[in-house]
């Protein structure tokens, strides 16, 4: 019932060299069961959307404003990733929440402007090792989706991406009940607030996913796919991935 979404962050990786991985990906990767998404830097956007032709691969940017337009040097507004071929923005990402001290009530505005530009939110949200060693977890999480989750959101223009800030671009991984705990409770939080459309949203897992670990991590309930942060900058990282949940969406065929 959900598609399955394998999405990639470049973060600021990448120039037009970058270029030749999108490539690599467009011919590997056809299937109509898995959704795959980049979200490069912003600089490429128009370059990747004009490559991809129309190839099915989705384009997305990984911040957006709070605001329309306006005087605001240096940022962009979701109107303008989206005229640069962009379908989703990435808000509140842990990089951003710490660098730029972005708040929940700041995230929540950011993904309105985004539903209100016409882009899918995806929503970034996770505990920090210090958190999950104080057993705080749950309360993190589900505070970060309260209040980061504007009104209005809904299954079909809402992602989350659960990404402990410990495992991102560490290596490490939580456990399989670990992921399974977290992505349970938040398909939970998010009945209890949209009722039968909880199960609409997309649940990503993110934080050091690669080729060696995506078959047991896409095999976890309520995972929906991943937003991969390092593993997706080249195709023979990411494709291998993408392969992955490709199958697991396969056995689930009646
Ligand atoms: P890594 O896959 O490099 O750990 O990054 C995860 C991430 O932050 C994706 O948004």
């Amino acid at each position: 019932m959900r598609r399955r979404l394998a999405a990639g962050n470049w973060k600021m990786n990448g120039t037009a060299e970058g270029l030749s991985e999108v490539e690599a990906l467009l011919q590997a990767h056809l299937s109509p069961r898995v959704e795959i998404l980049l979200c490069p830097p912003a600089t490429l956007l128009a370059q990747m959307n004009w490559k991809k032709g129309q190839h099915p691969l989705q384009l997305g940017g990984q911040d957006c404003h709070a605001a329309a337009s306006g005087a605001h040097t240096g940022d962009l507004s979701a109107a303008m990733l989206k005229d640069a071929g962009a379908a989703y923005v990435i808000v509140g990402h842990s990089e951003r929440r710490t660098n730029h001290g972005e708040t929940d009530e700041q995230v929540a505005a950011k993904a309105r402007a985004a539903h209100e530009g016409g882009l899918v939110a995806i929503v970034c949200l996770g505990e920090t090792l210090a958190e999950r060693e104080a057993g705080q977890t749950l309360d993190v999480v589900g505070r970060q989706l309260d209040a980061s989750v504007p009104e209005g959101a809904t299954g079909l223009n809402t992602v989350i991406a659960y990404e402990p800030v410990w495992a991102i671009g560490t290596g490490l991984t939580p456990t399989r009940d670990q992921i399974a705990e977290v992505h349970d409770f938040l398909r939970s939080r998010l009945s209890a607030r949209f009722g039968a459309d909880a199960a609409h949203f997309r649940l990503l897992y993110g934080g050091s996913v690669k080729p060696s670990n995506a078959t047991e991590i896409f095999g976890i309930p309520d995972v929906d796919g991943a937003l991969v942060g390092g593993a997706s900058l080249k195709a023979a990282d990411f494709s291998p991935i993408i392969n992955a949940l490709e199958q697991v969406a396969e056995m689930e065929l009646p």
